[in-house]
């Protein structure tokens, strides 16, 4: 299963959805709101609209436009039915995010995207929100973490490889990965942003079982690919991970609401 498809952003939407910081979630839409009766939300890499179901019912008050450069992901959110709204959906390579996209914006919204990005991008997407009154909100960002009851012998090494991958060019430069958040939040600062911090774990279970399998698969993968753990080390840990698949794991993320 990738990344990016329908199958697993949805099998991943209900531990976001109880993952994300409430705190930063309420200021962000008190922050919208505040907007008065003409507010505009841009969704950056929106999937198939996680983000705005996130923020329903406040959603339903303001207009969104949800971008991504996937056209089936993007047929797919705007066939879901959120509580009747029309989305504005726009397909574009987000590489070279263009101040035009963020014009109209009150917020600028992205979830599960930053560790995927570059500090290149960073800078042109914080010097891209010029307009004064236009905040920023993000959520889920992987940050590294992964621990498990339990323990593997090799699990350090598998979760050291992953991290390493994750800092591959994912389509936006040489990717962060888990360094993305302190990198964001000094940017944001030098650009004048009130940054606000909050972690958003995912603490999964027995009730979890086939989204821990499919990030066990996604992680043996990616550490296999790094030539850092020897193939058998991994074929042992993804043997071992998917035989626990129903005990306790916590996968470190990170959220931030960037207001002016
Ligand atoms: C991990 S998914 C997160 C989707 C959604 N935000 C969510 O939380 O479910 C990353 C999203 O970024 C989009 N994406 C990746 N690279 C992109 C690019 N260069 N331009 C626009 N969107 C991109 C993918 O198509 C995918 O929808």
């Amino acid at each position: 299963m990738s990344g990016f498809e329908t199958r697993w952003l949805d099998l991943r939407e209900p531990a976001d959805h109880a993952a994300r910081d409430a705190g930063l979630l309420q200021n962000a839409t008190a922050y919208a709101d505040a907007g008065g009766n003409a507010v505009t939300v841009v969704d950056l890499g929106c999937g198939t609209g996680s983000t705005l179901r996130a923020f329903l019912p406040a959603a339903t008050r303001w207009q969104w436009q949800l971008v991504d450069n996937d056209p089936l992901l993007l047929a797919e959110a705007a066939s879901r039915n959120h509580n009747g709204m029309t989305l504005d959906c726009v397909q574009t390579d987000l590489g070279e995010p263009s101040p035009e996209l963020f014009k109209r914006a009150r917020l600028v919204t992205a979830s599960a995207l930053l560790d995927l990005v570059s500090s290149t991008f960073l800078h042109m997407l914080v010097s891209s929100l010029d307009k004064r009154d236009c905040g920023f909100y993000t959520a889920l960002n992987f940050d590294g973490r992964c621990i498990w009851d339990h323990a593997h012998v090799a699990d350090a090494r598998i979760v050291n490889a992953f991290n390493m991958h994750q800092r591959r060019d994912k389509g936006f430069g040489p990717a962060l990965g888990p360094v993305a958040e302190g990198v964001l939040r000094d940017i944001l600062r030098t650009n004048g942003f009130r940054v606000l911090t909050g972690k958003s774990p995912w603490r999964l279970g027995a009730g979890e079982v086939e989204l821990q399998r499919q990030f066990i698969i996604g992680m043996a993968t990616a550490a296999a690919e790094t030539g850092l753990v020897d193939h058998a080390v991994v074929e042992d840990w993804r043997n071992y991970r998917l035989d626990h698949a129903d005990s306790n794991c916590e996968i470190g993320h990170w959220d931030m609401l960037a207001l002016r």
